[in-house]
């Protein structure tokens, strides 16, 4: 059971941040953005906005920990959200593993808007909503390199990236990942956003196996944010971020023509690049323009990698205020 001491505290700063953030979030055109990111210890929350929703995770120890009800009631009271409209998930902190199992089957979903485009997000039946709200300017950046490129997007999930890519004027794309439900997912969100085409394919494949067959140079963008661990069953072996990524990178390095680049990201706390295991390329960290100021430092890195010299593009930062 979470303590109380401070809860007043606690339910002050979540209204101040609310309404700051959704000022702030009118002005660079997003309607869902991360609230409050487990700044208390006595609080280990992460709290995200979906239009009119609170997605509410609770961090616990371990499955048989309480969820705070006098806090929820507080906060719906507070900020004159219906506790109707929140929706309460409960994640455990040190879960080494994937968390995509299932844990409702309401299948309802909801539409929300970023960078003038729509994404459908599910706010109850995983504890993933289907939209990585931390990587909105990496995607913002994806839609940015990719005018008249073929984009190759791996791990797609949802497909958010493929979104931006074909918006920007990708020439064509493809959007690979093992689960034909997400890929599903995916080539709905491109429909809603009335940009679903024959040249924007839907691969269901394992990445490793993928990149083990596919070796000619051919895509001139590669997105690669993989998961920090998976384990999947349709998959051969595991995939852990810190061991495999030499390879995955080293890979997608061949897959791309000599003017490409990899865009690398993920989000494993402890992880380091071992640029020694990679082959020569360019390497540029730009973990600072594609981190959004409603996350924390360590919600993400990310780097733009070339098989030539360090990629030369002009980051600007995209944060209004
Ligand atoms: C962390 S999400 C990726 C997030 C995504 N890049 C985005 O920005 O929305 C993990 C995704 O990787 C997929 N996945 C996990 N292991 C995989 C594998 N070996 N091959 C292909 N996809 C895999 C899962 O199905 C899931 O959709």
């Amino acid at each position: 059971m979470l303590s109380m001491t401070g809860a007043y505290e606690f339910i002050d700063r979540l209204v101040r941040q609310l309404k700051e953030r959704r000022q702030w979030a009118s002005r660079n055109r997003v309607s869902c953005f991360r609230v409050y990111d487990r700044e208390d210890v006595g609080f280990p929350f992460l709290i995200d906005l979906y239009e009119d929703r609170l997605v509410w995770s609770v961090l616990t120890e371990n499955d048989a920990d309480e969820v705070p009800e006098d806090l929820f009631a507080l906060a719906s009271e507070a900020t004159g959200i219906s506790r109707a409209k929140f929706h309460i998930k409960t994640r455990q902190k040190q879960h080494g593993k994937e968390q995509y199992t299932k844990v409702a089957e309401d299948q309802e979903m909801l539409v929300v808007r970023e960078g003038g485009l729509k994404f459908l997000v599910n706010l109850t039946d995983y504890l993933d909503t289907g939209l990585f709200l931390d990587h909105r300017w990496t995607r913002s950046y994806v839609r940015d390199l990719s005018a008249g490129m073929k984009v190759l997007n791996l791990f797609a999930y949802t497909g958010s990236f493929t979104v931006y890519a074909v918006h920007g004027g990708a020439f064509e794309t493809t959007t690979l990942d093992l689960s034909q439900n997400y890929l599903d997912w995916a080539k709905k969100n491109l429909e809603l956003n009335d940009l679903a085409g024959s040249r924007h394919r839907f691969v269901r494949r394992d990445v490793m196996e993928y990149l083990r067959t596919e070796t000619k140079p051919r895509f001139d963008v590669i997105v690669l944010d993989p998961p920090t661990f998976s384990n999947s069953k349709k998959m051969d072996g595991t995939l852990d971020i810190q061991r495999d990524h030499p390879e995955l990178i080293t890979r997608c390095l061949k897959l791309l023509n000599p003017e490409g680049v990899l865009v690398f990201s993920n989000n494993f706390q402890k992880f380091r690049l071992d640029t020694a295991a990679l082959p020569p390329c360019g390497i540029k960290e730009v973990t600072s323009f594609t981190l959004p100021k409603d996350f924390k430092k360590t919600a993400h890195r990310s780097w733009l990698i070339s098989p030539l010299g360090a990629p030369e593009l002009t980051l600007k930062k995209l944060e209004l205020s």
